[in-house]
């Protein structure tokens, strides 16, 4: 069973780069295959800290190959300088591959960003400015740069060549700040993308679908979560990738039958960065509270996450867009002191009740949540005896917890993640995941 996915089942930082890593032991192949670097996942190895951005995870162990996918949207500028940090903290992109599919995001991307943004006014989305849907913008439109487009000169000078006067107009119709590159100064840059990088450019469908024909462990790493997917999230306040199941394979050249495991990753409550509606948002002081307890401040781009309850109906809509085979509960241990823990599983809208999660931005703005309310634990913070004691050993409260997700879910819950360390780890299947 060599082809796991890791996909977020809220709205992003559910802790998927640390299960990424911890599962990644014995993986042959990390793969990414949506967003870009508007994703910021942490890992703590050793007490050092790792924030990657637009590299796999898979970087931060030695061996291992990291591969960008075809659905990922590349910032090469941003990517040379995140190697080199990797580099300084002692990591490796021997193993990386970018697909010759994948799209590249340019300076003038990250501009209509910004200017987009201003234009939504009051219903402004709350990017990370990173120029992510322009990119795919692009793509759609079948006007944008591919990396392998950097690997054949003619095509790169032809498309440079059409594309500077189309942005150029397009960013001063918008009010965006001017590009001031040239022709001959873009292709001098993307020549220097070609020498930094040339040689990591393959078809990595290729690669990936060899590798599990050869039943090496490939782990496929979702970025955000299913709640920011550009169809099936709460639209128009999400991302502008396939962030569900369906775009393992679309953004990595592999069937849907290569995918043996769905691993849906659940925050123990539930956080959101950007506008957009948040059914079971704490008021301001108890999300302040839950915040600093956290940590829940952006990897990307620093802001304070909202904070609220976990909201099992979110997680149902995830499940039901991902399959998932397992749960992972992470950021149980902040719950920690916590009297009594409300769930969020329905919401009341005008007077009816609602199982599943709505389209309407309209109704979710008017919904209320249907609470059970479970008892919380104590003294939990000595996570080390927590591993140590396993899963029984948890106290009866938080099993209680973790129990009801999986009912409601109809799914287990086969890790538990008690701190951000790989060694914080309960893991109910004791590392059988790939038989
Ligand atoms: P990702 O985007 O899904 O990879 O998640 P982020 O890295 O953006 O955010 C998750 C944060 O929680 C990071 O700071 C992690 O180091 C931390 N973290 C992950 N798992 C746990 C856990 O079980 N407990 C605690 N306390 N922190 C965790
Ligand atoms: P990881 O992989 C949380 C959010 C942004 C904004 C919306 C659209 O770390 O979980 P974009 O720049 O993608 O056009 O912004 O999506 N967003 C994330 N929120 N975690 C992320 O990634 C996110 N990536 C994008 O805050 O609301
Ligand atoms: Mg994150």
């Amino acid at each position: 069973m060599p082809g796991l996915a890791i996909i977020g089942a809220q709205w992003g930082d559910e802790g998927k780069g640390k299960i990424t890593d911890y599962l990644g032991e014995d993986a042959d192949l990390i793969v990414r295959f949506q967003g870009g670097n508007n994703a910021g996942h942490t890992i703590v190895v050793d007490g050092k800290v790792f924030k990657l951005h637009g590299l796999p995870s898979g970087v931060v162990r030695k061996g291992k190959l990291a591969v960008i996918g075809n659905g990922v949207v590349v910032n090469l500028e941003e990517l040379a300088e995140e190697i080199e940090q990797v580099k300084e903290a002692g990591g490796s992109i021997e193993g990386l591959r970018i697909s010759d599919r994948a799209h590249l995001i340019m300076n003038y991307h990250k501009k209509l960003d910004g200017a987009e943004e201003k234009y939504r006014g009051k219903n402004v989305v709350g990017t990370t400015k990173k120029g992510i849907g322009p990119a795919y913008q692009d793509k759609i439109a079948r006007i944008g740069f591919r990396a392998g487009d950097l690997l054949e000169d003619d095509l790169l000078k032809e498309k440079i060549g059409f594309i500077i006067p189309y942005k150029k107009d397009m960013l001063d119709m918008m009010g965006a700040e001017p590009c001031q590159c040239t022709t001959e100064s873009l292709y001098a840059k993307m020549a220097g993308w070609r020498d930094m990088i040339g040689d990591c450019i393959c078809d990595t469908s290729v690669l990936v679908n060899d590798a599990l024909d050869e039943n090496r462990n490939v782990i496929f790493e979702g970025a955000q979560g299913a709640m920011l997917d550009i169809d099936h999230g709460t639209y128009p306040y999400v991302t502008s990738s396939a962030t569900c199941g369906g775009g393992v394979c679309t953004g990595s050249g592999v069937a849907p039958n290569r995918i043996d495991r769905m691993l849906g990753v659940v925050k123990a409550y539930t956080t959101r960065v950007g506008e957009g509606p948040f059914v079971t948002e704490l008021a301001e002081e108890d999300e302040k509270k839950l915040q600093a307890k956290g940590g829940e401040f952006g990897v990307t781009t620093g802001r304070g996450r909202r904070c609220g309850w976990l909201d099992l109906v979110v997680v149902e809509h995830a499940q039901r867009m991902c399959g998932f085979t397992s749960i992972v509960m992470t950021k149980i241990d902040v719950l920690d002191d916590v009297p009594e823990l409300p769930v969020c599983v329905a919401y009341e809208i005008d007077g009816t009740e609602y199982r599943h999660f709505p389209a309407s931005i309209s109704k979710l703005n008017r919904a209320k949540p249907v609470y059970e309310t479970l008892r919380g634990w104590k003294g939990t913070d000595d996570t080390e005896s927590l591993v140590k004691g396993g899963y029984d050993n948890l106290p009866g409260e938080m099993r209680e917890y973790i129990e009801f997700t999986e009912r409601y879910l109809k799914t287990p819950v086969d890790i538990v993640s008690v701190g951000p360390g790989r060694d914080q780890t309960i893991d109910r299947r004791n590392g059988d995941w790939w038989s």
